[in-house]
């Protein structure tokens, strides 16, 4: 199975958006990670609606838009018009997951489902086979160039086991060149990244993760 690599924006120059956008398209990512952070849910905010129509403007690439807010219900049709194509909410966010899911998939997008590390895996398996996308996060949502939390290696892995080949796994927070293969091993396949892709030079970052993680596309 290919995997697949999400930027992710937070740790962009925002100064330089669109550039650095156009950057990590042409180094060869294959997804653009928004992290959407409402002050609550997590102790960060971040961006918006305006942020997301504008970079919908200037990429067809695939919009991986991770939503760290409490009530996702409340905004999921908003993030949609704004241009996300894959749309992930955190299950400890939402009373009604559910719901959640099904608002995401009749707009015609995909639905991912969060957890947080602390968060047993167990917690998503009721929706697994209606959402398309599982997110173990492998830091404390809310800031970037966090450590990578090891011990949520066991959690991806159970994940693959009880959601198949044929089923996205993404890993979100602390993956470098380093320790990229350590995700992909136990099982996930797509990797978010942001201090190791915009942290120095963009394509150089890039192909460094590819080499590490074999993803040769
Ligand atoms: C954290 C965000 C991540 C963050 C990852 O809450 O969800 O997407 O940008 O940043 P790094 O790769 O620097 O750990
Ligand atoms: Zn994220």
């Amino acid at each position: 199975m290919g995997i697949i690599l999400s930027p992710s924006i937070l740790a962009a120059d925002i100064s330089k958006l669109g550039e650095e956008i156009k950057q990590v398209e042409a180094a060869g990512a294959d997804w653009i990670h928004i992290d959407v952070m409402d002050g609550v849910f997590v102790p960060n905010m971040s961006f918006g609606f305006p942020i997301i129509q504008s970079i919908r403007r200037i990429t067809g690439s695939t919009l991986d838009v991770h939503l760290m807010i409490i009530e996702p219900e409340r905004y999921i049709d908003r993030f949609i018009d704004a241009g996300a194509d894959m749309l992930t909410f955190h299950i400890e966010a939402a009373a009604d997951a559910d719901r959640c899911i099904d608002m995401i998939k009749a707009r015609g997008i995909k639905a991912g489902l969060a957890i947080s590390p602390d968060t047993p895996y167990e917690a998503v398996l009721p929706y697994i086979s209606k959402a398309d996308m599982v997110l173990c996060m492998t830091v404390e949502p809310g800031y970037g160039g966090q450590e990578y939390i090891k011990a949520v290696d066991k959690k991806i892995a159970a994940v693959r086991r009880a959601a198949g080949n044929d089923y996205l796994i993404q890993v979100d927070g602390g993956v470098y060149a380093e320790n990229i293969a350590e995700p992909i091993a136990a099982g996930a396949d797509v990797i978010v990244a942001g201090s190791a892709v915009f942290g120095g030079d963009i394509a150089e970052n890039i192909r460094r993760l590819k080499d590490a993680c074999g993803c040769d596309r």
